[in-house]
């Protein structure tokens, strides 16, 4: 693969300071970054799909991605050519009409930070109270309390996601009858960014109990743009096996098979055989 020397603005250790850095961009389509030699893996079937190794990858990225607020490890910053891949992985998402309507904010400065963590401080205790007022269980509380439910200031990096309606507006195809299609094409950025992160071994975090006013207010965010999600991230020193909130059980996973149903809504397979899992690989699955 061949890289382009780029001069340009960096952001520095240095609290969100901006510096003049030289890095370096990858000049050809991105799929030259996947490794070549398995592109003709006799492996592959003719039918385009991935080698197994290649399958193993991505499942192992979708199923080890987690949720990480905390075993962050402190001082480690996330190298640019990194950064650049899970944001150039995000850019590749699908979106509504190629509307691409996604913006990131890198946020490394410290007094900004604190201002977003007194927003969750604030939007936590309004949590609370609204614990308190629709359920009496007291253990729930205990165990809410208990939860960590953001990496603001341990993180080494904090991502606001943004969406803008009208970024090629304002006829999009595809929005025309569903609006809410431009929030799903920034959802989809942000999957692709968790799991390229994973794949990087960057925990993601994100946090959504926020005010959008005040995220609007901390970042300049002007108003015709909306923040989707403000994210953690930063290397960690473990990725637990389970999401957070299945092992402290707040909520268990929902069995697969309790989810689908077939032609209609909540009937049962009309042929009687339920789809289920053939293991294949040896795989985490
Ligand atoms: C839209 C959205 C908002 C979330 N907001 C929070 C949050 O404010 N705090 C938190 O601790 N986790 C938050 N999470 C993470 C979920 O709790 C987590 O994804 C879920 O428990 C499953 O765990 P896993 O992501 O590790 O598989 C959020 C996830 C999503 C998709």
């Amino acid at each position: 693969m061949e890289f382009d020397r780029c001069i340009g603005p960096q952001l520095s250790e240095n609290n969100g300071t901006n510096t003049t850095k030289s890095f370096y961009l990858p000049r050809q389509n991105p799929l030259d970054m996947i490794s070549s030699h398995n592109k003709y893996d006799d492996s592959c079937s003719p039918s385009y799909s991935f080698s197994d190794i290649e399958k193993e990858g991505l499942y192992k990225a979708i199923f080890s991605r987690r949720d990480v607020r905390s075993h962050f490890i402190a001082d480690k910053d996330l190298p640019s050519d990194v950064l650049f891949r899970i944001l150039n992985a995000a850019h590749h998402a699908p979106s509504v009409g190629f509307s691409q309507p996604w913006n990131f904010i890198l946020i490394k400065n410290k007094s900004i930070r604190i201002q977003v963590k007194e927003s969750f401080l604030k939007e936590y205790r309004k949590s609370i109270s609204l614990l308190e007022e629709n359920d009496d269980n007291k253990q729930r509380k205990e165990k809410y309390m208990s939860l960590k439910l953001e990496g603001i200031m341990e993180s080494a990096l904090n991502i606001c996601v943004t969406y803008d309606h009208t970024r090629f507006g304002p006829f999009v195809l595809g929005r025309t009858s569903i609006a809410e299609t431009g929030v799903y094409s920034v959802c989809c950025a942000i999957q692709n960014l968790w799991l390229a992160a994973r794949a990087e071994g960057i925990g993601v975090g994100w946090v959504s109990i926020l005010s959008n006013e005040d995220l609007r207010k901390i970042l300049a965010v002007p108003n015709h743009i909306r923040p989707i999600a403000y994210l953690c991230l930063g290397y960690v020193n473990e990725f637990s096996d389970k999401p957070d909130l299945e092992n402290a059980g707040w909520l268990p996973r929902l069995e697969v098979s309790k989810v689908i149903c077939y032609d209609q809504w909540g009937s049962n397979d009309p042929s009687g055989s339920e789809l289920r899992y053939k293991p294949q690989m040896n795989t985490i699955l």
